[in-house]
């Protein structure tokens, strides 16, 4: 059960559930207070009970990336992390770049750049590279390549994604 609890106070308590643990997850912004199974993987928790599908399923085992999401503002292999281990976390999805429909910048070059084809990995990439972009601001090609080298493209589209989070730093040196 997921009792959305918005952004302010928590008003509401669910009914525990047998063999369910009670957590309470921040995610874009909005509160959660919900029942989870204490095996339950974060990945699962974010998209069967919350409903945010931006973060994708790929290896559960930790090595593909798809399933990437910032918690604490750090990026993490949500398959890797059972959901009772994060609870009173603060958690961004893909879903939680864009502010009112507006793409970030890093959204925005990705397009732009064709920095994916079947798009599978994107919502990782783009975490990684947001928290790249966000700690390093004028990142070498070796830098982007770091970055994302705990996320895997199946359609091995590592040039364009390069080049779509460099045309992110070559637009800040513009307006600088
Ligand atoms: Fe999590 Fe592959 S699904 S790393
Ligand atoms: Fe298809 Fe990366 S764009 S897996």
């Amino acid at each position: 059960m997921n009792t959305e609890i918005g952004t302010g106070q928590i008003t509401a308590q669910p009914a525990q559930q047998a063999g369910t643990v009670t957590i309470q997850l921040t995610v874009n912004g909005t509160r959660h207070q919900i029942n989870v199974d204490p095996r339950m993987l974060l990945i699962h928790c974010i998209r069967d009970i919350l409903g945010l599908t931006g973060a994708n399923i790929g290896c559960l085992t930790g090595h593909c990336g798809a399933c990437t999401v910032m918690l604490a503002g750090q990026i993490v292999k949500s398959c890797t992390i059972l959901a009772v281990s994060a609870d009173g976390a603060t958690i961004t999805t893909v879903e939680g770049l864009a502010r009112d429909g507006q793409l970030t910048p890093l959204q925005e070059s990705f397009w732009a750049e064709y920095g994916f084809q079947c798009g599978y990995c994107t919502p990782g990439m783009l975490m990684a590279a947001t928290e790249l972009l966000r700690d390093n601001p004028d990142p070498s090609d070796d830098d982007i390549r770091r970055a994302i080298a705990g996320n895997l493209c199946r359609c091995t589209g590592y040039q364009n994604i390069i080049k779509a989070v460099k045309a992110v730093k070559v637009q800040r040196e513009q307006v600088k």
